[in-house]
């Protein structure tokens, strides 16, 4: 090996290399199962391992991967394990990865077509790929977004610049004639909705959470009554945002009532389908996105639940010419030629420069083809569906709502449960007790799961995602909550006997 005090690696070092890390992922993806799939780490374990000066001399890759396995590797939970079922379950995929090394080897900025047109046009044809597979309208356009944090922030942006109201010269400060803008949304939606409307100066207290049903679904009598209200008040309302699959639960907004609603009133529609919108690609889940025909915009995300590396989130607009309106800038460094005849993505948003994702979503396609993302898919939603009927029929399980994809929420409830004691609250004793049995699990290693809360009950999420996931996985961490909760709620009664 050589070391040069100029230019890149030595390249026969990085073909030798590059092979050895090829090796090493693959054999991650083999055998996930040496790994605890939640981190071990405890806070400051990493950093204390790591030098805190930079380092002065060269050094080899052999001896940084050896740190790479030794100091980074127990401080990663393992979100490409079969056993993650955290939060939404993502997934990558190897024809994502090898994308990825591509894009990193190009090193594209495609922030205007000129800089690279095979990026934007691959741009364009991918996300058009992807809109046929969910069944969008044909009049809506994509562009690629880091997060859908950014997509919903985006389509806000763009409700507030149709409203006309000149706030991109003017700004909303110290303006009184301007009335309040209002976002609506549901209770259940996604925190980047309340942040977006931060980010745009909408601020905090003008998003209304509209309350939900039995069902966690938005409320739209509610909605309705919400909107005739502020209008009441002099306020002026901006945009509604729907949710396809909500980050509890994964309830489905009744999106064609709500896009009635927004029609009637002239409002902006978004639909956050950043987890369950991609379920539409399974010709038999079409329907989770009806209604999505009559937004405005919709977000859904590749990198959750479609076998895409993080970050891809996919944005779709029926007219983009409102996000050139609302974004372009154009400085004398940025004109081009063909400007006017081609998509320049720099102008569909906040950012300049602009990583070429569309090749990993491109490649994931290719080699699953639509047939195949549907399977995958299918196949989680049947795994989810079969544990959850299990779950319904166990007496120590109650299932906490309904499961319309692949993302099962529910607690353990001993049937025998009295606490004995009328001091101890039935609720706040099943809390405690699923909370414990969670930490337990986790603490396993060999599964992870999150939780949320329900009406106030803790409550246990088992989202299937993950592309390597089988059946068993699951199941074996159904046995697992049972057997530690088992055993908790036999030492917590003991607690309480013992106490009385
Ligand atoms: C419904 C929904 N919307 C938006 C988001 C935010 O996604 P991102 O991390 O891509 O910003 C999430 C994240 O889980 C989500 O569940």
């Amino acid at each position: 090996m050589t070391h040069s005090i100029l230019g890149d690696m030595d390249i026969d070092d990085f073909r030798r290399h590059g092979h050895e890390i090829i090796d090493w992922i693959a054999d991650y993806f083999e055998h996930p199962e040496r790994y605890p799939v939640l981190s071990r780490s405890e806070p400051g374990d990493i950093k204390a391992q790591l030098p805190t000066n930079p380092p002065t001399h060269p050094e080899t890759m052999s001896d940084i991967m050896r740190d790479f396995d030794a100091i980074i590797m127990p401080g990663i939970t393992h979100w490409n394990h079969p056993a993650f079922f955290a939060y939404f379950g993502i997934t990558g995929s190897a024809p994502g990865v090898l994308a990825e090394f591509l894009t990193a080897a190009l090193n594209v900025n495609g922030m205007l077509w000129k800089t690279s047109p095979a990026a934007t046009e691959l741009e364009e044809v991918t996300l058009d790929w992807l809109r046929q597979m969910i069944g969008l309208p044909d009049d809506f356009k994509g562009v690629i977004m880091d997060t859908a944090s950014m997509s919903s922030m985006t389509a806000i942006a763009a409700a507030r610049e149709r409203l006309g109201l000149d706030i991109r010269r003017r700004g909303m400060a110290g303006r009184s004639d301007l009335p309040r803008l209002i976002v609506y949304t549901s209770a259940q939606a996604h925190s980047s909705i309340e942040k977006g409307a931060i980010v745009l100066g909408i601020g905090q207290e003008n998003v209304r959470k509209i309350p939900v049903d039995d069902n966690f679904r938005m409320n739209v009598d509610a909605l309705r009554q919400a909107i005739t209200d502020d209008i009441a008040a002099g306020h002026l309302p901006l945009c509604v945002v729907a949710t396809v699959g909500t980050t509890s639960t994964t309830s489905i907004d009744p999106v064609p009532e709500i896009a009635a609603i927004c029609r009637e009133h002239k409002l902006w529609l978004h639909v956050d389908g950043a987890y369950g919108g991609v379920a539409a690609i399974v010709p038999e889940m079409r329907h989770v996105l009806a209604g999505a025909e009559f937004a405005d915009s919709v977000v859904i995300n590749p990198h959750k639940w479609l076998f895409t590396p993080i970050d891809l989130s996919a944005f779709y607009i029926r007219d983009p010419h409102i996000l050139r309106q609302a974004f372009s800038i154009l400085p004398e460094y940025l004109k081009t030629a063909e400007q006017d005849s081609v998509t320049n993505y720099m102008d569909w948003g906040v950012q300049l420069g602009r990583r070429f994702r569309a090749l990993k979503l491109w490649m994931v396609l290719r080699t699953f083809g639509a047939e195949g993302c549907a399977a995958r898919l299918r196949e989680h939603i049947r795994i989810a569906q079969t544990v959850a009927a299990d779950i319904d029929a166990d007496p120590d399980l109650e299932r906490l709502a309904p499961t319309p994809f692949s993302t099962i929420c529910f607690r353990v409830k001993p049937h025998d449960l009295t606490t004995g004691n009328d001091d101890i609250d039935v609720e706040t004793y099943l809390n405690t007790l699923n909370e414990a049995t969670l930490n337990a699990v986790n603490a396993t290693g060999e599964v992870y799961m999150s939780h949320t809360k329900l009406n106030g009950r803790y409550t246990i999420r088992i989202a299937v995602g993950n592309i390597r996931t089988t059946e068993e996985h699951v199941r074996r961490a159904v046995a697992l909550i049972k057997a530690h909760a088992s055993r908790l709620d036999g030492e917590m009664r003991v607690g309480i006997e013992s106490a009385k």
